[in-house]
């Protein structure tokens, strides 16, 4: 099958020919339509390190079509039409033919095209399990505060939306006039300037003790000091970017703040009792897209998948500057 891999301890994309894979029990064995490209691939791209006869696929966030599943799969038929973001453990989505286990699937959101639905997995189920399971919001939360850092970037504009369909007071962060458009479409009451003092901007919008959550999308260590400043006491900050230096706590002690991090491959990558979970995200997602409750954040669309026009999509995202989200669509 055809692929796109790190070959030969270079770090180039070449195009490949490689085996097809074979389900284990509870893989499905999905034929590629259309990938989206993350930051995690370019991370997992400059941590690569292969010797000679290595080949690394990278890809975690896909549209396709289930071609053969393994003996103990009970969640998916062949011919379904699937998404799923996966395990970064295992081989992406950069080829023909991936392999991923069936909990971590979801049924593609019919009212979808293939690319509004790549779009998609990676980014909702990072944002869902941030509100929902590491801040541990609640309908009852409805009315409360969250400040959104990055609110344009692909896990932003979907947070945004599901923090503010559940009724909190949604502040994001963006800097650009197009960011702060963007982010004010997705559902934003307000928007305030992330290369900026937040907290002094959030005393200006009347949040004098502070908001009552914080998500941060970009460098936690740049935000860090900000962040205990401007959340209230008892208030609680989710993380989903990894800290570069250590920094203090001592703010958030005096303020009994909660701190915790999201990490969307934690399930897959510890291989959790409650993997089943990210199925769970992506079909109610999936019910959310196709009721018009959420909105595909798709951005931008490059063809076919080749090395070439992966590179492409490499450079946008390492930029810095991407709006919703970049999907390659297609083998020719
Ligand atoms: N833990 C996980 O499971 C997980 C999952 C997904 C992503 N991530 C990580 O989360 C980060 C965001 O990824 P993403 O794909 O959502 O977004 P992204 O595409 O990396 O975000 C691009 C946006 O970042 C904004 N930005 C630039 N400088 C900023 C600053 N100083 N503070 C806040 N925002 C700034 C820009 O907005 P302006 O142009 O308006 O400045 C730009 O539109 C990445 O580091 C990624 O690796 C982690």
């Amino acid at each position: 099958m055809k692929a796109v891999g790190l070959t030969n301890a270079l770090t180039d994309f070449m195009d490949i020919e490689i085996a097809q894979p074979k389900p284990g029990t509870h893989d499905l064995l999905v034929k590629i339509k259309a990938i989206s490209i993350n930051p995690v691939d370019t991370k997992q791209r400059e941590a690569t390190k292969l010797s000679e006869e290595e080949v690394r696929i990278l890809g975690w966030d896909a549209v396709g079509e289930v071609v053969e599943i393994g003996s103990d799969v009970t969640l998916f038929k062949t011919g379904q039409e699937v998404c799923f973001a996966g395990d970064v453990t295992r081989p992406g989505a950069y080829a023909e033919f991936t392999l991923i286990d069936e909990r971590l699937v979801g049924a593609k959101p019919r009212s979808l095209s293939v690319e509004e639905a790549a779009a998609m997995p990676l980014t909702t189920i990072t944002a869902w399990e941030a509100l929902f399971d590491r801040l541990g919001i609640v309908e009852e939360d409805s009315g409360k505060s969250i400040l959104i850092i990055n609110g344009a970037g692909g896990v932003g504009s979907v947070a945004t939306q599901l923090a503010a369909n559940i009724g909190l007071e949604v502040i994001a962060t963006a800097s650009r006039p197009e960011t702060i458009e963007w982010t004010k479409n997705h559902g934003a009451n307000h928007v305030i300037n992330h290369r900026e003092n937040l907290t002094k901007q959030l005393k200006n919008l009347g949040y004098e003790k502070g908001v009552d959550f914080i998500l941060c999308l970009h460098n936690t260590n740049a935000h860090w000091d900000d962040m205990q400043e401007a959340i209230c006491p008892q208030g609680k900050i989710c993380s989903i970017v990894e800290l570069a230096e250590p920094v203090k706590m001592s703010l958030l002690k005096d303020k009994s703040a909660t701190f915790s991090y999201e990490f969307m491959f934690t399930r897959s990558k510890y291989d959790t009792d409650d993997k089943v979970k990210q199925h769970e995200i992506l079909t109610k997602a999936a019910h959310m897209l196709d009721g018009g409750m959420l909105q595909t954040t798709l951005n931008k669309v490059l063809s076919p998948i080749n090395a070439a026009t992966i590179e492409e999509a490499h450079q946008i995202i390492s930029s810095g500057k991407m709006i919703g989200k970049l999907v390659v669509k297609g083998f020719e």
